[in-house]
């Protein structure tokens, strides 16, 4: 199926450069009407330059494109409101959102401040959240919406000097996981892409002779295609880098059950911890809240 998005209005948070940019320019490309966000802050969310999301509009525009520019920060609920108005009231609808904006604040944890830990969450973590509530009345109602959040390896695997990122990058996993159960049966879906590529944002981080390879415009057309209708699946990582795509996911290894009718010491836990520690045969973990108790429960004689 090829990914069409004719007669759709997307926004996208933080399009002003890097892979924001790219993905702005690629919806536009598909047909998207795009509302390119952002207030031109710096990396680590300084400054305001208030041209590149006109920049962005302007280079659609010149390709044939449409797109109006939204310069409003995700980091207030006002604004994340009036990012969707800009949609609604320009276009007339709001098919598409693909939060992507963010900042850095790295450091050690032992040299963290916490004003830089809580605005490195009310960027990634709270912006995200405003523009998915902002945007989820409007999508539930008219039954379609494709929302995209960006989340980050140094979240999903850890990343030195980065837990204020990894702690919101994290956040929003937990954030899909539930709007994918409950925007399904509106036809509401909600995914990740996890990326990788060269921005100003990773300059210091990626040396240049692999940098060549991560362009950004690599990472944009899985952002395109959970974009679509051709994505009929919702709660994926989708991990893009480089021109390779895969799906990522939280799994389980094999347990150890104890009964539960008898004491469990702590002692009984340390040594079955040689063996459940190995996180052999990983699993998708269990979507339901006591996963497959029921079934150990019933092989141990118990109902
Ligand atoms: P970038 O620094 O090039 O772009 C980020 C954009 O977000 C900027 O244009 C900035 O003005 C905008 N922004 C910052 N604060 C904002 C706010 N309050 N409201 C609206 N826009 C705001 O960075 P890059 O690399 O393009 O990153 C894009 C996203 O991808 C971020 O969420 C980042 O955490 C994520 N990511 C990037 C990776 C990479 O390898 N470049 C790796 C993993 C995740």
């Amino acid at each position: 199926m090829a990914v069409n998005l004719e007669h759709r209005v997307a926004i996208v948070t933080g399009a002003g450069g890097g892979l924001g940019r790219e993905h702005a320019l690629l919806l536009a490309r598909l047909g998207a009407k795009v509302v390119v966000n952002d207030p031109g802050a710096g990396v680590a969310g300084q400054g305001d330059d208030r041209r590149v999301a006109q920049t962005v509009v302007d280079e659609i525009r010149a390709a044939g494109g449409e797109a109006v520019a939204s310069l409003d920060s995700v980091a207030e609920f006002e604004g994340a409101q009036r990012i969707v108005q800009t949609a609604t009231e320009t276009y007339g609808r709001l098919d598409i959102l693909v939060n992507n904006a963010g900042i850095l604040r790295d450091k050690t944890f032992a040299k963290m401040e916490m004003s830089d830990f809580e605005l490195v969450l009310k960027v990634h973590l709270m912006g995200t959240v405003y523009c998915t509530r902002a945007a989820w009345p409007i999508m539930n109602e008219q039954g379609y919406g494709r929302i995209v959040l960006t989340t980050s390896a140094a979240g999903i695997a850890g990343g030195f000097g980065q837990s204020n990122y990894g702690t919101a990058k994290m956040g929003t996993l937990g954030l899909m996981n539930c709007l994918a159960l409950e925007g399904a049966r509106n036809g509401v879906l909600v995914n990740a892409i996890s990326p990788a590529a060269s921005t100003r944002m990773t300059e210091a981080l990626i040396p240049p002779a692999i940098g060549r390879h991560l362009r950004p415009e690599l990472v944009s057309p899985a952002v395109a295609w959970l974009a679509s209708d051709a994505c009929t699946q919702s709660g994926l990582i989708v991990n893009a880098v480089g021109g390779y795509f895969a799906c990522q996911r939280m799994v389980e290894g094999e347990g150890v059950q104890f009964d539960p009718t008898q004491p469990v010491t702590a002692d009984m836990v340390c040594e079955a911890a040689q063996r459940f520690g190995r996180m052999s045969n990983p699993q998708p973990v269990d979507p339901r809240p006591l996963g497959n108790l029921e079934a150990r429960l019933q092989a141990l004689g118990l109902d």
